[in-house]
């Protein structure tokens, strides 16, 4: 079982990072300020999850969402994405963008799964043959 705690906990995501991404984002990179939104997910005293992003008038943007290898495939990821969208139409957003690796089949799967449609493609913005595709969601399409 696991806790959502609707808060920026910059230590608890870093930690998340490093063992999830090859490029782990420091601690510094979450930043509590007006305008940003994160939520953790705890089972007991450790963190499992999170999403990280931020509202600036009718748009959000979803930085990072991330869940650890052996938390997957729980709709961890899934709570954590409601949590948000309910967080960003609260600051106004009526539409979230992301920016997501053409190759990231698993987080692919996931943001069309949930909703989001292709709004267009960066070809290589990754490196060679790493295209970067544009995503959104439309919240008035959403569920609570
Ligand atoms: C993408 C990620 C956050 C998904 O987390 P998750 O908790 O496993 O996702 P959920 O369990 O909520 O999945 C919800 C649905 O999304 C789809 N989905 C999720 N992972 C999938 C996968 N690996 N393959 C296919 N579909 C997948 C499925 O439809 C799933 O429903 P189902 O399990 O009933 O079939 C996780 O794989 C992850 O942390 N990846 C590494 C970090 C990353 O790449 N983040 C995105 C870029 S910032």
């Amino acid at each position: 079982m696991t806790a959502l705690q609707p808060r920026i906990d910059p230590d608890a995501f870093a930690g998340v990072e490093a063992r999830v991404f090859p490029k782990p984002w420091s601690a510094e990179t979450f930043v509590g300020e007006p305008g940003r939104l994160g939520y953790g997910l705890w089972d007991g005293s450790r963190c499992v999850g999170y999403i990280y992003g931020s509202v600036v008038m009718d748009e959000a943007e979803l930085w990072r969402i991330a869940i650890l290898s052996e938390y997957r495939r729980r709709g961890l990821a899934a709570k954590l994405l409601r949590a948000f969208a309910n967080g960003c139409r609260t600051l106004g957003a009526a539409t979230v963008y992301l920016e997501v690796s053409a190759l990231n089949r698993p987080a692919l799967a996931f943001y069309i799964q949930s909703g989001f449609t292709e709004q267009g493609r960066r070809p290589n913005y990754y490196g060679a043959g790493d295209d970067a595709l544009l995503l959104s969601l439309d919240l008035s399409e959403y569920p609570d």
